[in-house]
């Protein structure tokens, strides 16, 4: 079928078939498509969305096109986590090494940060010498002896998303339903694994704002995943103010660390272990999520966790002892408090801004060619329902200069301090089997 046929046809409201969709992305991806019929293309699907076998063929179609993790020489069933973006979000740090611990196999590809969100790769290179470029039969060889490996996601990995992903950001495309679903999912894919779990977050911090559309999504891609053979299921979580009190990469680590010797903020804490539950479930170790939460407690209150993970930092390169002391991971020079304008309780945060002023000391990159600093960000003295006085810390800034007037008045601007407790947010809106 001609382009121009096929956006006419999507823009009549008609249902392409698996063949036209593979169609256009093959020929998208080696450039016989022009990027203008790409954008209407692109514009057509925002106003007409795309049924569940549409957006599953995008999918498949987008993660062929480039290199595909083949797993299979792995024994046993891997399961993937997959968080559609927050600030503080330390859970795989977490999680991974408890449902290793268990006998699942993490294989997982993750990776850096870009704009406000950090990136699991970055953080993990807080650990001088952390090796995240793998070779595969490096990365397969470490999943079968211990359980766990993430590295980088190679450069060639759903070339078609990449190039689509582009246009939509300049064509106020990014926002259709079933193009953001199947490019997170084309990439979830070809990284390999067996199941699949999504955390869809949402809030101030997230990529969808309000719940509704966080349901669609979640659903649109446990639809896709289900389509596509791979077991798949989300998790709805808050993402209205930072998760745990950490934001930045060492402190992120050092944040995970706690969270498995058993300390660590309680958000935190519940959200790693329930979805760490469903990882289980999904690898076959746990008859349901309830008993789940209690193995994926177990492990790491008898150390079980923390072992793997301390073996997880030296399988890649890094010094294990780290772990163990976490004090002598790169700290900033400088800590500078930002005190409450007045008392009351912190009604909200915006997320969005508090992942800005971490990103401005440094710890995150405004494009991607930026490096970053490992030592910054912010800790949150005071999150949403507490009680402040006039002068109590809201945050501590780490940075590694003098001048933080702007970040600070950045962070003041985020919070907002009210005369009435705010109602409780769940930490977890709903699941989606
Ligand atoms: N994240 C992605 O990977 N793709 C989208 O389209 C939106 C968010």
């Amino acid at each position: 079928m001609r382009m121009v046929d096929l956006i006419a046809k999507k823009r009549d409201g008609e249902t392409l078939s698996t063949k036209q969709i593979e169609d256009f992305v093959q020929a998208y991806t080696a450039g016989q498509i022009p990027d203008y019929q790409a954008s209407a293309f692109a514009m057509a699907v925002y106003f007409q969305g795309m049924d569940e076998q549409e957006s599953a063929a995008l999918t498949k179609a987008m993660a062929a096109s480039g290199d595909q993790l083949d797993l299979s020489r792995i024994a046993g069933t891997k399961v993937d986590k997959h968080s559609t973006g927050g600030v503080g979000d330390k859970t795989t740090f977490i999680l991974s090494p408890i449902v290793a611990a268990a006998g699942v196999p993490v294989a997982k590809l993750s990776g850096r940060g870009l704009g406000h969100t950090g990136g699991t790769i970055d953080k993990l290179e807080a650990f001088p010498g952390f090796e995240t470029e793998l070779d595969e039969d490096t990365f397969i060889n470490l999943v079968n002896k211990h359980k766990i490996a993430i590295a980088g996601q190679s450069g060639n990995l759903t070339p078609a998303d990449k190039k689509l992903y582009a246009l939509r950001d300049v064509t106020a495309t990014v926002n259709a339903m079933p193009l953001i679903a199947s490019s997170i999912m084309s990439k979830k894919i070809a990284a390999g694994s067996d199941a699949i779990v999504l955390d869809v977050k949402v809030g101030s911090g997230a990529f969808m704002t309000n719940l509704p559309a966080a349901k669609e999504l979640a659903q649109t891609m446990v639809n896709i995943g289900n389509e596509l053979d791979r077991r798949t299921v989300a998790v709805i979580s808050d993402m209205d103010q930072p998760l745990g009190r950490m934001v930045g990469n060492t402190l992120e680590v050092k944040e995970a660390i706690d969270v498995l010797q058993g300390k660590g903020p309680e958000d935190i804490h519940r959200l790693s272990v329930r979805l760490a539950a469903h990882m289980l479930v999904l690898g076959g170790k746990a008859k349901d999520v309830e008993t789940g939460e209690v193995l994926a407690n177990d492990l790491i209150r008898d150390g079980r966790a923390l072992n793997v993970f301390r073996d997880f930092i030296a399988n890649q390169g890094a010094d294990s002892s780290l772990v163990d002391h976490p004090e002598r991971l790169v700290q900033a020079s400088n800590t500078v408090t930002v005190e409450a304008p007045a008392s009351g309780y912190i009604s909200s945060i915006d997320a969005t801004d508090i992942g800005r002023a971490a990103s401005m000391l440094g710890a995150g990159r405004m494009t991607k060619e930026d490096s970053i600093d490992h030592a910054v960000g912010v800790e949150m003295k005071a999150k949403v329902g507490e009680w402040v006085e006039k002068g109590d810390a809201l945050v501590d800034l780490h940075a590694n200069r003098d001048d933080v007037t702007e970040v600070a008045s950045i962070i003041k601007e985020s919070y907002q301090i009210s005369d009435h407790a705010p109602e409780n947010r769940p930490l977890i809106f709903q699941e989606m089997l």
